[in-house]
């Protein structure tokens, strides 16, 4: 072979494929015989016109290719599948992993040495990265940053956590038809990401503490100018990246996803984040769920102050310091060692990146609240575990127990929830399931049952609600999720019945139902799986192959189970 790169594997063997291979670049304009010993540079990337949140990503690629090829590589652009989390059915969550396929494959099977991912809205960002790993290729995924704010009668717009007040308003008669209509017009406020810590904004910026995404880039609004310039820092750097040989597997330590799990505490951040971070993790078979989680929640509290947790927004956010000024509040519990793309490490980089307004991120002695922003329950309902955002829970519901109110299903809970002969009271405890992972499939954002009609007209704000489900990391209240093992394999959460007394107590990490053994194996004779409607395609293949939420949800075939299993890549 004439260079020592993986790609000139395909244009320097000396036999007919060789020329084969050349000849397909040069009739996509390449002409392999002008260049020697430089990198083709991957850009894998989500546009598409399905995904308004990710729509500029073709500017953000052009970017970088001026980079790439200032450094000398070669930059090839290639489309993957792009999951829009506002348009897909039942949930882009459901594609994650297809994405990451889609990444690992695509890196596998073409003459590629480095990539750059592009991604924004939520699932994007994990579903690029788990492909990235699982290819260990040199890596920098970049975004496209937060759409503008809309206004509504003077109050600027949270994505997502306004939406759910207000739809609360007009199931109350406060707001009308046409007011919420003109609602939905502010809201629209163009490409980019949602303006609160949702999923986009809390996984963005976990892939600045992970070192794999430039600092401070996550949260600069979508048509900053500092943009372009860092872009195409990130096509020169990527280049370097190649001949350094510095991969994914290199950066991505376990010290870096317990950094990473550091800043989704501080950041009060979303729900999703537990479920993603324990897939990314897996891929490299580290293992994080729950201790890390529950580790780094009893260190760090929420001292970012952006809804859904907090007041601000995340342009607010981004000019009072961003995630560098957050993860600079965090040192003294943060391994500064560790390596980012950039070579440098992440606590060098971060030590000058002071916190320019204290109500929007605040001191670690004045936290927007003193408890954990996350926590892991476990018990007899949740064997493998549960998750609540304390951060954005009732302080008065945190230890409560009630008597349940089940809902078989989604459609269950839609028909009878605003029912005015409902038996529930704002003690009860409203459980959803048969929304898990295999359940639906895709396990989509249900988790955030309304409060029954009748009772937010007696001014019920709040109630404890359980559920195999996500819920939009833009969603509050006290919102138990993720229990597994799912209802749909007929697990405990399966068997509860209306009236059954569950209690949670999330200072003890504890989800009870209390319901004795016996009774349960009693009932547990009586239950019926549910039969699904999917027997081919990819749903079929993903109730087959996915995991539960305590693995990340990933596909079984996916996740190495052993360090022989890790590595990787073969043309
Ligand atoms: Fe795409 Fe929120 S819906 S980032
Ligand atoms: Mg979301």
């Amino acid at each position: 072979m004439k260079y020592n790169l993986r790609s000139h594997q395909w244009f320097y063997g000396a036999n007919e494929t060789g020329l084969l291979h050349k000849g397909a670049l040069r009739s996509a304009g390449i002409d392999m015989d002008n260049y020697h010993g430089q990198p083709i540079i991957g850009i894998a990337n989500t546009w598409g016109e399905l995904n308004n949140c990710n729509i500029s990503l073709k500017e953000v690629a052009e970017q970088v290719k001026e980079g790439i090829y200032e450094a000398g590589g070669i930059p090839l652009e290639f489309p993957v599948i792009t999951l829009g989390e506002e348009l897909m059915k039942p949930s882009a969550m459901l594609y994650r992993n297809l994405l990451s396929m889609d990444v690992e494959e695509n890196l596998r099977s073409y003459p590629i040495d480095g990539v750059i991912t592009l991604g924004n809205c939520d699932k994007t960002v994990p579903g690029l990265l788990m492909g990235a790993i699982s290819a260990n290729l040199p890596t920098i995924q970049l975004n496209a940053g937060p759409k503008q704010v809309g206004v509504h009668k003077g109050k600027r717009l949270g994505s997502g956590t306004d939406l759910w007040k207000y739809w609360d308003e007009l199931r109350k008669g406060v707001i009308d038809e046409e007011e919420w209509e003109n609602i939905g017009i502010s809201l629209s406020c163009g490409a980019g990401s949602c303006n609160t810590m949702g999923t986009a904004a809390t996984m963005n910026g976990l892939l600045e503490a992970l070192g794999i995404m430039p600092l401070g880039l996550s949260t600069l609004p979508i048509d900053a100018d500092e943009r372009a310039a860092i872009n195409k820092e990130a096509g020169k750097r990527i280049v370097q990246m190649v001949f350094d040989d510095l991969k994914p597997a290199d950066i991505l330590t376990k010290a870096a996803f317990r950094n990473a799990s550091t800043l989704l505490m501080a950041l009060g951040g979303s729900t999703n984040a537990i479920i993603h971070l324990t897939a990314i993790a897996g891929r490299l078979n580290i293992p994080i769920y729950p201790e890390v989680f529950n580790e780094m929640a009893q260190l760090v509290p929420c001292i970012a102050n952006v809804q859904p947790a907090g007041s601000y927004l995340i342009d607010e956010f981004d000019r009072a310091g961003g995630i560098p000024a957050v993860l600079n509040r965090l040192n003294t519990v943060l391994d500064g060692n560790t390596i980012t793309y950039t070579g440098q490490t992440l606590g060098n980089l971060i030590s000058e990146s002071i916190a320019i307004d204290e109500e929007v991120i605040r001191p670690l002695s004045a936290p927007i609240s003193p408890l954990p922003a996350i926590a892991i329950l476990t018990g007899n309902l949740a064997p493998a575990g549960a998750v609540i955002k304390v951060a954005s829970a009732s302080l008065e519901l945190l230890d409560h127990t009630g008597p349940a109110l089940v809902f078989n299903n989604y459609e269950d809970m839609l028909n009878r929830i605003d029912d005015p002969e409902l038996p529930v009271s704002a003690n009860t405890v409203l459980i959803l399931r048969n929304t898990g992972p295999k359940g639906v499939p895709g396990m989509p954002e249900w988790g955030m049952i309304p409060i029954p009609k009748k009772l937010q007209l007696q001014g019920v704000k709040d109630m404890v609600r359980i559920s195999d489900a996500r819920m939009s990391g833009t969603s509050f209240g006290t919102v138990v999720l993720h229990v597994a093992p799912e209802a749909a394999l007929g697990s405990v959460l399966a068997l509860v019945k209306d009236g059954d007394l569950v209690s949670i107590n999330v200072m003890e990490r504890q989800i009870k139902l209390e319901v004795d053994d016996h009774e349960l194996q009693l009932r547990k004779q009586q239950w019926q799986p549910i039969v699904s409607l999917h027997k081919r395609g990819y749903p079929a293949l993903y109730i087959r192959e996915v995991l539960q939420a305590n693995e990340g949800c990933d596909f079984d075939f996916l996740k190495p189970k052993n360090k022989e299993e890790l590595i990787f890549i073969s043309p």
